[in-house]
Protein backbone atom coordinates (compact mmCIF):
# COMPACT_ATOMS: atom_id res chain seq x y z
CA UNK A 1 0.00 0.00 0.00
CA UNK A 2 0.84 3.05 -0.47
CA UNK A 3 1.98 6.41 1.33
CA UNK A 4 0.68 10.05 1.09
CA UNK A 5 4.62 10.52 0.67
CA UNK A 6 4.60 8.11 -2.26
CA UNK A 7 1.93 9.87 -4.34
CA UNK A 8 3.70 13.60 -3.83
CA UNK A 9 6.93 11.40 -5.26
CA UNK A 10 4.72 10.49 -8.09
CA UNK A 11 3.31 14.21 -8.43
CA UNK A 12 -0.48 12.56 -7.04
CA UNK A 13 -2.31 14.29 -4.83
CA UNK A 14 -4.96 12.48 -2.11
CA UNK A 15 -5.42 12.22 1.31
CA UNK A 16 -5.61 9.13 2.87
CA UNK A 17 -7.18 7.86 6.04
CA UNK A 18 -4.68 6.11 8.02
CA UNK A 19 -6.86 5.67 11.20
CA UNK A 20 -6.31 2.07 12.93
CA UNK A 21 -10.49 1.34 12.63
CA UNK A 22 -10.14 2.38 9.05
CA UNK A 23 -6.88 0.26 8.17
CA UNK A 24 -7.99 -3.20 10.54
CA UNK A 25 -11.89 -2.69 9.05
CA UNK A 26 -10.65 -2.75 5.51
CA UNK A 27 -8.42 -5.87 6.25
CA UNK A 28 -11.56 -7.37 7.40
CA UNK A 29 -13.23 -6.78 4.05
CA UNK A 30 -10.67 -7.27 1.54
CA UNK A 31 -10.94 -11.13 2.71
CA UNK A 32 -12.24 -13.44 0.37
CA UNK A 33 -14.43 -15.59 2.80
CA UNK A 34 -16.00 -12.72 4.18
CA UNK A 35 -19.36 -12.52 4.15
CA UNK A 36 -21.69 -10.09 2.38
CA UNK A 37 -23.68 -9.27 5.29
CA UNK A 38 -19.88 -8.63 6.94
CA UNK A 39 -18.82 -6.90 3.88
CA UNK A 40 -22.05 -4.34 4.49
CA UNK A 41 -21.34 -3.51 7.94
CA UNK A 42 -17.94 -2.95 7.43
CA UNK A 43 -18.29 -0.61 4.98
CA UNK A 44 -21.02 1.32 7.14
CA UNK A 45 -18.81 1.76 10.25
CA UNK A 46 -15.50 2.77 7.77
CA UNK A 47 -17.97 5.37 5.53
CA UNK A 48 -18.73 6.55 9.64
CA UNK A 49 -14.73 7.45 9.68
CA UNK A 50 -14.37 8.48 6.34
CA UNK A 51 -17.04 10.82 6.97
CA UNK A 52 -15.49 12.47 9.78
CA UNK A 53 -12.57 13.35 7.91
CA UNK A 54 -14.04 14.70 4.53
CA UNK A 55 -16.22 17.20 6.82
CA UNK A 56 -13.25 18.05 8.98
CA UNK A 57 -12.85 21.61 7.58
CA UNK A 58 -16.69 22.54 7.40
CA UNK A 59 -17.21 26.09 8.15
CA UNK A 60 -19.10 26.83 11.53
CA UNK A 61 -20.96 30.31 12.14
CA UNK A 62 -21.90 31.54 16.11
CA UNK A 63 -25.86 31.49 16.45
CA UNK A 64 -27.35 32.46 19.97
CA UNK A 65 -28.90 29.94 22.04
CA UNK A 66 -30.39 29.51 24.95
CA UNK A 67 -28.87 26.29 27.78
CA UNK A 68 -30.65 25.81 30.37
CA UNK A 69 -28.42 28.06 32.57
CA UNK A 70 -27.46 30.96 30.47
CA UNK A 71 -27.26 32.18 26.85
CA UNK A 72 -24.14 31.56 24.94
CA UNK A 73 -23.25 32.14 20.84
CA UNK A 74 -22.61 28.42 19.86
CA UNK A 75 -21.23 27.19 16.64
CA UNK A 76 -23.43 25.45 13.61
CA UNK A 77 -23.06 24.66 10.43
CA UNK A 78 -22.86 27.46 7.87
CA UNK A 79 -25.04 27.54 4.61
CA UNK A 80 -26.74 25.24 2.84
CA UNK A 81 -27.32 21.27 3.50
CA UNK A 82 -24.62 19.29 2.29
CA UNK A 83 -25.41 16.56 -0.60
CA UNK A 84 -24.17 13.03 -0.97
CA UNK A 85 -23.68 11.90 -4.41
CA UNK A 86 -24.07 7.72 -4.78
CA UNK A 87 -22.46 6.39 -7.96
CA UNK A 88 -24.57 3.56 -8.14
CA UNK A 89 -24.73 0.89 -7.22
CA UNK A 90 -21.42 0.75 -5.02
CA UNK A 91 -21.41 3.95 -3.85
CA UNK A 92 -24.63 2.96 -1.82
CA UNK A 93 -22.65 0.83 0.50
CA UNK A 94 -21.15 3.80 1.44
CA UNK A 95 -23.91 6.14 1.61
CA UNK A 96 -25.77 4.70 4.95
CA UNK A 97 -22.72 5.12 6.92
CA UNK A 98 -22.32 8.59 5.96
CA UNK A 99 -26.16 9.71 7.08
CA UNK A 100 -25.37 7.35 9.98
CA UNK A 101 -23.32 10.62 10.61
CA UNK A 102 -25.46 13.29 8.73
CA UNK A 103 -29.06 12.14 8.80
CA UNK A 104 -29.92 15.90 7.46
CA UNK A 105 -28.14 15.77 4.44
CA UNK A 106 -29.83 15.84 0.91
CA UNK A 107 -29.17 12.82 -1.08
CA UNK A 108 -28.39 12.41 -5.20
CA UNK A 109 -27.68 9.20 -7.26
CA UNK A 110 -25.86 8.61 -10.33
CA UNK A 111 -25.99 5.10 -12.04
CA UNK A 112 -23.45 4.11 -13.93
CA UNK A 113 -21.66 0.87 -15.10
CA UNK A 114 -18.40 -0.41 -17.08
CA UNK A 115 -18.43 -1.62 -20.12
CA UNK A 116 -16.37 -4.66 -19.16
CA UNK A 117 -14.70 -4.18 -22.75
CA UNK A 118 -14.36 -0.57 -23.13
CA UNK A 119 -13.83 0.12 -19.11
CA UNK A 120 -16.11 3.02 -20.27
CA UNK A 121 -18.63 4.58 -18.09
CA UNK A 122 -22.45 4.41 -19.18
CA UNK A 123 -24.76 6.41 -17.54
CA UNK A 124 -28.11 5.15 -16.53
CA UNK A 125 -29.56 7.33 -13.91
CA UNK A 126 -29.37 10.52 -12.63
CA UNK A 127 -31.50 12.53 -10.05
CA UNK A 128 -29.45 15.15 -7.43
CA UNK A 129 -31.30 17.89 -4.71
CA UNK A 130 -31.87 21.33 -6.07
CA UNK A 131 -29.07 24.35 -5.31
CA UNK A 132 -26.56 22.52 -5.95
CA UNK A 133 -23.90 25.12 -6.88
CA UNK A 134 -24.67 26.30 -3.16
CA UNK A 135 -24.03 23.06 -1.22
CA UNK A 136 -20.86 21.10 -0.73
CA UNK A 137 -21.10 18.17 -2.42
CA UNK A 138 -19.59 14.55 -1.16
CA UNK A 139 -18.92 11.69 -4.01
CA UNK A 140 -18.87 8.55 -2.91
CA UNK A 141 -17.60 5.41 -4.43
CA UNK A 142 -15.78 2.83 -2.79
CA UNK A 143 -13.99 1.83 -5.63
CA UNK A 144 -11.76 4.19 -7.52
CA UNK A 145 -10.17 2.37 -10.29
CA UNK A 146 -9.46 3.87 -14.03
CA UNK A 147 -11.06 6.40 -12.65
CA UNK A 148 -13.84 6.86 -15.93
CA UNK A 149 -17.09 6.39 -13.38
CA UNK A 150 -15.66 9.19 -11.18
CA UNK A 151 -14.74 11.49 -13.99
CA UNK A 152 -18.25 11.32 -15.64
CA UNK A 153 -20.21 11.85 -12.28
CA UNK A 154 -17.73 14.63 -11.20
CA UNK A 155 -18.03 16.14 -14.45
CA UNK A 156 -21.81 15.74 -14.94
CA UNK A 157 -22.68 17.31 -11.38
CA UNK A 158 -20.74 20.06 -12.67
CA UNK A 159 -22.65 20.47 -15.18
CA UNK A 160 -25.44 20.32 -12.73
CA UNK A 161 -24.26 23.32 -11.28
CA UNK A 162 -22.01 21.98 -8.78
CA UNK A 163 -18.71 23.85 -7.62
CA UNK A 164 -17.77 22.47 -4.30
CA UNK A 165 -16.93 18.65 -4.20
CA UNK A 166 -15.10 16.00 -2.54
CA UNK A 167 -14.70 12.74 -3.52
CA UNK A 168 -14.44 10.01 -0.97
CA UNK A 169 -13.81 6.07 -1.83
CA UNK A 170 -12.53 2.83 -0.09
CA UNK A 171 -9.57 2.13 -2.19
CA UNK A 172 -7.73 3.81 -5.31
CA UNK A 173 -4.59 2.99 -7.40
CA UNK A 174 -2.17 5.81 -8.87
CA UNK A 175 -3.84 5.24 -12.22
CA UNK A 176 -6.81 6.13 -11.04
CA UNK A 177 -5.56 9.20 -8.69
CA UNK A 178 -3.68 10.27 -11.78
CA UNK A 179 -6.45 10.66 -13.97
CA UNK A 180 -9.19 11.63 -11.89
CA UNK A 181 -6.28 14.51 -10.53
CA UNK A 182 -6.61 15.65 -14.38
CA UNK A 183 -9.95 15.80 -14.90
CA UNK A 184 -10.72 17.79 -11.90
CA UNK A 185 -8.17 19.01 -9.86
CA UNK A 186 -10.35 20.88 -8.04
CA UNK A 187 -11.89 18.11 -6.36
CA UNK A 188 -9.75 16.35 -3.12
CA UNK A 189 -9.85 12.68 -3.05
CA UNK A 190 -10.33 10.57 0.07
CA UNK A 191 -9.26 7.35 0.76
CA UNK A 192 -8.68 4.66 3.20
CA UNK A 193 -5.91 3.20 0.53
CA UNK A 194 -4.22 3.37 -2.23
CA UNK A 195 -2.77 -0.07 -3.70
CA UNK A 196 -0.33 -0.69 -6.05
CA UNK A 197 -1.82 -1.21 -9.53
CA UNK A 198 -4.91 -2.26 -11.75
CA UNK A 199 -4.84 -5.31 -14.03
CA UNK A 200 -5.63 -5.81 -17.51
CA UNK A 201 -9.24 -5.86 -16.53
CA UNK A 202 -8.79 -2.42 -14.94
CA UNK A 203 -9.35 -4.46 -11.47
CA UNK A 204 -7.56 -2.90 -8.21
CA UNK A 205 -4.34 -4.59 -6.60
CA UNK A 206 -4.77 -6.25 -4.26
CA UNK A 207 -8.07 -4.78 -3.88
CA UNK A 208 -11.24 -6.59 -2.62
CA UNK A 209 -12.46 -7.60 -6.35
CA UNK A 210 -15.83 -6.27 -7.29
CA UNK A 211 -18.03 -3.69 -4.81
CA UNK A 212 -20.99 -4.24 -6.11
CA UNK A 213 -21.17 -7.52 -5.97
CA UNK A 214 -19.47 -8.43 -2.47
CA UNK A 215 -22.00 -6.04 -1.18
CA UNK A 216 -25.29 -7.22 -2.77
CA UNK A 217 -24.05 -10.88 -3.09
CA UNK A 218 -24.39 -10.81 -6.70
CA UNK A 219 -21.82 -13.27 -7.47
C1 LIG B 1 -17.46 -0.19 -9.86
C2 LIG B 1 -17.24 0.80 -8.72
C3 LIG B 1 -17.02 2.08 -9.44
C4 LIG B 1 -16.32 1.62 -10.69
C5 LIG B 1 -14.87 1.95 -10.54
O1 LIG B 1 -18.74 -0.08 -10.33
O2 LIG B 1 -18.29 0.85 -7.81
O3 LIG B 1 -18.21 2.77 -9.76
O4 LIG B 1 -16.50 0.22 -10.80
O5 LIG B 1 -14.18 1.65 -11.70
P1 LIG B 1 -13.54 2.76 -12.63
O6 LIG B 1 -12.81 3.70 -11.73
O7 LIG B 1 -12.62 1.98 -13.52
O8 LIG B 1 -14.63 3.45 -13.40
P2 LIG B 1 -19.33 -1.07 -11.46
O9 LIG B 1 -19.16 -0.51 -12.82
O10 LIG B 1 -18.76 -2.44 -11.25
O11 LIG B 1 -20.87 -1.02 -11.19
P3 LIG B 1 -21.70 -1.48 -9.90
O12 LIG B 1 -21.41 -0.48 -8.81
O13 LIG B 1 -23.08 -1.40 -10.38
O14 LIG B 1 -21.27 -2.87 -9.52
N1 LIG C 1 -14.64 -1.85 -9.61
C1 LIG C 1 -14.63 -2.68 -8.54
O1 LIG C 1 -15.67 -2.98 -7.96
N2 LIG C 1 -13.45 -3.21 -8.17
C2 LIG C 1 -12.30 -2.90 -8.78
O2 LIG C 1 -11.23 -3.40 -8.38
C3 LIG C 1 -12.33 -2.03 -9.89
C4 LIG C 1 -13.52 -1.50 -10.26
Amino acid sequence: MLTEQNLADMGLQATIVRHPLVQHKLTLMRRKEQSSSAFRALLREISWLLCFEVTRDLPLVPEHIETPVQGMDAPVLQGRKLAFISILRAGNGMLDGMLDVIPSARVGHVGLYRDPETLEAVEYYYKVPNHMEDRLIVVVDPMLATANSAISAVHRLKQGGAKDMRFVCLITAPEGIRAFNEAHPDVPIVTAAVDTKLNDHGYIVPGLGDAGDRIFGTK
